[in-house]
């Protein structure tokens, strides 16, 4: 698949320099209090996951762990703490080596208390099996004999719900973008960690199809439509990304660097409103000099929202209020970042009902392209999540083979972030949308 190929280079290269709603389902919080994580090897019979080729026999694939294991970049997260440049950053940042630092391990390792680990489990499994379907003991001895034991009966038993947009996005954001409990620094960014990009649904198809093999099989009616996931990804990214501000503003009178858009501070010293004068269309721009808060995922709602004719003035006069309450009076930014959740959770909800037909996924590239060519995606970051976010919807639209040479443009433009040049990025969509104004859309089948 074409769309594969263009984005899979472009993420490599990027690599190296809930909806919330309230009856998220089987969510890490339900878990069974007392179950353990098994380890990868307990799946890895060739009769269970392990087998060496796709087996027709049940509704899934069963080498999943081959693939896991050979393919997935997940099993080498661990691996990763022991190369040069993990040494290189743990020795800037006097952490010891990073494989032992738990700050490190956090993501790159499935980091559970010693009583809910049974003795196969192994920290060097990297990002295994259990990081992402949820602790096995209790569902692993039954989970195989349907139709006498039912999803719901392994769900209710710990396995987590990944079929469902919100519950998949909590579960990667966590390591993508952050959490309570693992959070990528300024402090790591500058020793040398490459600055966290992450677009859930072209990022899970890229690991969904890690080295060609599928890690499951995208069936009619099985995987929920990707402007779903891809809108519950943009919510909960936005969501993580103010939890980690309230976590890490105004800390010691500093707030770290690492939740403000990094392209605030590292960026040319010349005044953008002498020559693009773009301001104007950007609804997040705070007062001249202000840090932004890492809003990629904030402006690509917006846009989707506005697209689709979603009010959108409340969530944004609340961030823009918080961003500032962060710069100039930390003491006031938990009540203000209180309130942008609160924004945020009403607008998930009302994108979360949107049904996605193709006059929706033309309304929303259309909107994002008119939003990129007129600034509203500022730096590289930003412009990143947009490039993303177009692609897929000219996937979904069908639109994306006859445009492949453009695409590959587009993504060159990103590729260097020290060498983004704004101008050049908005020409590029200018060649890219082309055409794509008045397309003859063939709606697809359900
Ligand atoms: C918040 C989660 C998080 C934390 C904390 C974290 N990492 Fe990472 N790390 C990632 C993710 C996700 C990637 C993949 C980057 C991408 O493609 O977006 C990554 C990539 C890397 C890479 C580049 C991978 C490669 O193939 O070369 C290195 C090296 C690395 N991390 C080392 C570390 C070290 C050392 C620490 C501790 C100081 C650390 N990481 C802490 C999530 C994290
Ligand atoms: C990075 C997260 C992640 C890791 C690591 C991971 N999986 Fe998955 N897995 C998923 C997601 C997401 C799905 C799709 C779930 C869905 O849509 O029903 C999935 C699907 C599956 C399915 C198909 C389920 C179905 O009902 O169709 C099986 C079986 C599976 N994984 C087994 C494994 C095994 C075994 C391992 C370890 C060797 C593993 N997974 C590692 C995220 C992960
Ligand atoms: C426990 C933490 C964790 C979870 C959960 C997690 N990831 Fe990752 N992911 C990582 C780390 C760490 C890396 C970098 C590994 C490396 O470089 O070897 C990574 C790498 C990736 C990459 C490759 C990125 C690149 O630049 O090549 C993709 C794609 C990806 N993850 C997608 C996902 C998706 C989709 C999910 C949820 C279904 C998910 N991840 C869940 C930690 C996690
Ligand atoms: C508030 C301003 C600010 C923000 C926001 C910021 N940085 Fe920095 N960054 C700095 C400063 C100051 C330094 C130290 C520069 C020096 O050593 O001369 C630095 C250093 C670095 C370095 C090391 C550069 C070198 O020459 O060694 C990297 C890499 C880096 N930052 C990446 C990031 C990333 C990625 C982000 C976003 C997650 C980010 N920064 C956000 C101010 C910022």
């Amino acid at each position: 698949m074409m769309r594969e190929g263009g984005r899979m280079r472009f993420v490599r290269r990027t690599a190296q320099s809930l909806l919330l709603c309230l009856s998220m389902a089987a969510s890490a919080a339900d878990v069974p209090k007392d179950a353990k994580h098994e380890g990868a090897a307990s799946c890895a019979s060739s009769l269970c996951h392990g087998s060496s080729r796709p087996l027709e026999a049940h509704g899934v694939l069963q080498n999943e762990y081959v693939t896991w294991s050979q393919f997935d970049p997940h099993s080498s997260a661990y691996r990763v703490l022991l190369n040069a440049r993990s040494r290189q950053m743990a020795a800037r940042l006097r952490i010891g080596p990073a494989e032992k630092a738990p700050q490190c391990l956090a993501c790159h390792a499935e980091v559970v208390p010693a009583a809910q680990r049974s003795p196969r489990h192994q920290l060097s499994d990297g990002v295994a099996c259990e990081s992402c379907h949820g602790p096995s003991s209790k569902w692993l001895p039954t989970h195989h004999q349907s139709p006498a034991v039912t999803h719901a009966d392994n769900l209710a038993r710990g396995l987590v719900a990944l079929e469902r947009p919100a519950v998949r996005a909590e579960t990667c954001t966590a390591c993508h973008v952050g959490d309570a409990t693992r959070y990528a620094s300024h402090a790591m960014m500058a020793a040398g960690h490459p600055r966290l990009v992450f677009d859930l649904e072209t990022y899970g198809e890229l690991w969904r199809t890690s080295g060609g093999r599928e890690h499951y099989r995208k069936g009619p009616g099985k995987a929920a439509p990707a402007p779903e996931i891809w809108v519950a990804g943009l919510v909960t990214a936005t969501r993580r990304q103010l939890d980690l501000v309230g976590q890490h503003a105004g800390r010691g009178g500093m707030t770290d660097f690492g939740v403000y858009a990094c392209h605030s501070c590292h960026r040319d010293l010349r005044v953008a409103a002498f020559g693009g004068g773009t301001v104007a269309a950007d609804p997040l721009t705070g007062a001249p000099g202000e840090l932004r808060l890492q809003d990629g995922n904030a402006r690509m709602l917006i846009v989707v929202a506005q697209s689709l004719g979603i009010a959108t003035q409340d969530f944004t006069a609340a961030w823009t209020r918080a961003q500032s309450a962060v710069n100039r009076e930390p003491a006031r930014s938990a009540a203000a970042v209180a309130a942008v959740r609160s924004a945020l959770a009403r607008l998930g909800v009302s994108l979360g009902s949107q049904r996605w037909q193709t006059a929706e996924r033309q309304r929303v590239f259309d909107g994002l392209m008119r939003a990129a060519r007129g600034g509203a995606f500022p730096d590289p970051a930003a412009a990143e999540q947009a490039a993303m976010g177009m692609v897929m919807m000219l996937a979904e639209l069908e639109l994306d083979r006859a445009r492949k040479a453009q695409i590959d443009q587009l993504f060159a433009t990103l590729r260097d972030e020290n060498a983004f040049d704004r101008a050049r990025f908005a020409r590029v969509l200018a060649q890219l949308d082309r055409g794509t104004e008045r397309p003859v859309v063939v709606p697809r089948g359900p």
